[in-house]
């Protein structure tokens, strides 16, 4: 009988103590019922959001994964067991599964892409290619209503997977792009690999002094962090700009959510739109952001570090060093 190995979820975690909450576990693989597939994970991707699902908060934007239940996340691998007639073996695919060796997913619940393996490194495709440069491009466009040429954008967490994407979107477009980030290598990545107009390292500059040089103020702000760096944003948006909610991780580890803004008062004085993204609203409609994606990739206009933690039985401290930021670009597991 074949096994897999998997992270179960026992406890709600602390901070970032993931070890006391979540344990390897090794179990028996179930049969297929029809219409499944089963995948062997290749890669396992680091997702920040996935923090909210581990605490017991019921207000999120899906419920959280209960105790006892294996923890889950995305996954890229092979198939290796197919009943389903749009799957066979040996595809190459993306989908959310478990935090495991492999997964038996529904495809459609697990929303099973199978991969342009034709690419020099099928590991982007979490990446720049994957969920994260969909939101951004999704966040940018759809979301908050376009850019135009020569606006302003700011962006934070802006070295990650997610805002690292959306800077290069809003660089392709056109824009003046500004990015916020938590070390000095991450702010001179921004300027010089990324060819950024700005970056503001907010561990070691005073925030909102620094966001008031930017001349003529903030047109969009594609927030990911939320806290003392959004109550900085608000008072230097333009009047009648937009702000895309991608992400408010500063209040990831909270089991009572994120408090704030204190400057909400500005969304009345500048007249500024506010909304939020969340990708798996427009994919459900049908939107296909990847063919853009590989073109800005192939231009060599979209670019992402991958940082690989080796073996499943690394994933919390790959997990950690990602919300931490005590690592360089997109944060994965490969699967031995
Ligand atoms: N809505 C959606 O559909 C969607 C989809 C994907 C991602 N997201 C959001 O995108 C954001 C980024 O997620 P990701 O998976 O791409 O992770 P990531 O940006 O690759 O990693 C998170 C980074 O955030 C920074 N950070 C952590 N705590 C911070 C704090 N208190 N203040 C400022 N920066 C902090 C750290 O870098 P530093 O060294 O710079 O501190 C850390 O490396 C998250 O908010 C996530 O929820 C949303």
């Amino acid at each position: 009988m074949s096994t897999r190995r998997h992270w179960r979820l026992d406890a709600r975690p602390e901070g970032h103590d993931y070890e006391a909450a979540l344990s390897l576990q090794e179990e028996t693989l179930p049969e297929l019922a029809e219409g499944q597939v089963r995948v062997a994970a290749q890669y396992l991707s680091m997702d920040a959001g996935v923090r909210v699902w581990m605490s017991a908060r019921e207000d999120g934007y899906s419920p959280p994964i209960p105790l006892g239940a294996t923890m889950q996340g995305q996954f890229i691998g092979r198939v290796e067991a197919s009943r389903s007639d749009a799957f066979a073996e040996g595809d190459l695919v993306r989908g959310f599964g478990d935090w495991a060796t492999h997964s038996t997913v529904d495809p459609a619940l697990a929303g099973l892409t199978k991969l342009d393996a034709d690419i020099d490194d099928v590991r982007q495709h979490f990446g720049v290619l994957g969920l994260n440069g969909m939101t951004a491009l999704c966040g940018l466009t759809d979301v908050i209503g376009g850019l135009e040429e020569g606006q302003t954008v700011l962006v934070s967490a802006a070295a990650g997977a997610t805002g690292g994407a959306a800077c290069q979107i809003a660089r392709n477009m056109g824009c003046k792009v500004y990015g916020i980030a938590g070390s000095p290598e991450k702010c001179e990545w921004l300027t010089g690999t990324l060819g950024l107009d700005g970056a503001i390292d907010y561990k070691r500059q005073n925030v909102a002094e620094e966001i008031a040089k930017i001349d003529g103020g903030i047109d969009v702000y594609f927030e990911n962090v939320g806290g003392p760096i959004l109550d900085a944003a608000l008072p230097n948006m333009v009047l009648g700009g937009r702000i895309g909610i991608c992400g408010l991780l500063s209040g990831y580890t909270s089991e009572s959510g994120e408090a704030g803004p204190v400057r909400f008062d500005q969304i009345l004085m500048k007249r500024l739109t506010v909304k939020g993204i969340f990708l798996p609203d427009y994919l459900a409609q049908g939107y296909d952001y990847y063919p853009q994606l590989r073109k800005w990739y192939d231009e060599g206009k979209l670019v992402g570090d991958i940082d690989e933690t080796r073996g499943i039985e690394n994933t919390l401290q790959a997990f950690r060093r990602m919300l931490t930021g005590d690592k360089s670009g997109k944060v994965i597991v490969a699967i031995d």
